[in-house]
């Protein structure tokens, strides 16, 4: 993995590898912003371009099929990489077709928003959508390589930035109680140099991913507030008012630190400071509380539940945090009720 500009020594270092060719997967997006700041060095003598549809609904099993045709035609082999340009939807779905493609080959990541720099590119995960299910068909596969390199950022849209920022406010959260001081200094999302602050995070979510990478206990932890969020994002993806994950997420992180006043160590002090942030930089998202049955049962189906009940990852304090903890439906109701009243 590297941090910063991308030079040709990153590309000298993929020519050493002697791959038989290289095919260079984009979405319609990157291929316009990204792709551009690469070109000069993508020099093989067999090359390949596939471009995909940008966005979460074409992060699908039709997608890779049009990749796997794309890879056939273009002389594709075993000895080949695949060097994926892209954000978390990109990134997940061509690695996870580069992955079984010939039984798999090897692929690379270029990461070029900011979620898919300090998330989606650790940890292994790789997958698309299916049967109405996030992620619901995947494997695990590393990468040869992650190159993280901020320049990207800059053509990416603000709010797209702010979603990607969540994460990092979770993992300062869950492990870094000194990242969570700086953070809160953070007002104006586009003034922030993150040449600093991606590294901080990614060694934070790698470091947890080394320890857990089959998500049996630690891993559990970069849930926190994801219980709640995921089912407002799932929510609102019913609704034609769109929720970016982060701003999901930011509203389930308020909620589920609630909850951790009295169902973790939580202290009230810290609980308001994590409210105040993330009510300046997020606002502040009604749900209708005809909703909250509805939000219920998409909890009740999370993936990380152990039995019936649901499942939390709880803060102790900030940069602790504690997994499997059930919390009682009508005190999630309550906490719903919360939330909305601060709006
Ligand atoms: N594998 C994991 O561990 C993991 C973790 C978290 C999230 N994810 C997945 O990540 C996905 C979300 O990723 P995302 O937030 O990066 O969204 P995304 O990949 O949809 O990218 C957001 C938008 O920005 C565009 N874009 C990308 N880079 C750009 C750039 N530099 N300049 C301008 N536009 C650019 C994209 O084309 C897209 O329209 C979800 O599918 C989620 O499931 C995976
Ligand atoms: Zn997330």
């Amino acid at each position: 993995m590297t941090f910063g500009p991308l030079t040709a020594e990153h590309f000298d270092w993929l020519h050493a590898r002697n791959y038989a060719g290289w095919v260079v997967l984009v979405d319609t997006n990157t291929r316009e912003h990204c792709l551009p700041l690469i070109e000069e060095y993508l020099d093989h003598d067999n090359l390949v371009f596939i471009e995909c549809e940008p966005g979460e609904t074409n992060k699908n099993l039709d997608t890779c099929q049009d990749i796997w045709t794309n890879m056939f035609e273009g002389g594709v082999g075993r000895r080949w990489c695949a060097i994926c340009l892209g954000g978390g939807v990109l990134e997940d779905m061509s690695g996870f077709a580069a992955s079984t493609f010939k039984r798999g080959i090897d692929f690379l990541q270029i990461p070029t928003t900011l979620l898919s720099q300090v998330d989606s590119s650790v940890g292994g995960k790789l997958g698309v959508d299916f049967y109405e299910l996030k992620n619901s068909i995947g494997l695990f596969a590393d990468p040869i390589a992650v190159w993280i390199d901020p320049t990207f950022l800059k053509t990416l849209p603000p709010r797209e930035v702010r979603s990607g920022y969540a994460e990092i406010i979770k993992h300062a959260l869950i492990a870094d109680a000194e990242q969570w001081s700086q953070l809160q200094q953070i007002t104006d999302l586009s003034l922030v140099d993150w040449t600093q602050i991606i590294p901080q995070s990614v060694n934070i979510k790698r470091e947890i991913v080394l320890e857990d990478p089959f998500e049996r206990g630690r891993r559990k932890a970069l849930n926190f507030g994801h219980t709640i969020g995921h089912a407002i994002e799932s929510f609102f993806l019913e609704t034609d008012q769109r929720l970016f994950h982060g701003e999901a997420i930011a509203a389930g992180m308020i909620m589920e630190a609630k909850l951790a006043t009295s169902f973790s160590r939580l202290s009230a002090t810290d609980y308001g400071a994590i409210e105040t942030y993330f009510l300046r930089i997020y606002g502040h998202q009604s749900i209708p509380e005809s909703a909250f049955p509805e939000l219920l049962g998409l909890m009740r189906q999370d993936k990380k539940n152990e039995d019936a009940r649901i499942n939390f990852t709880l803060l102790e304090a900030p940069g602790k945090a504690v997994i499997n903890k059930t919390v009682p439906e009508a005190d999630i109701l309550a906490v719903l009720r919360y939330y909305n009243s601060l709006g």
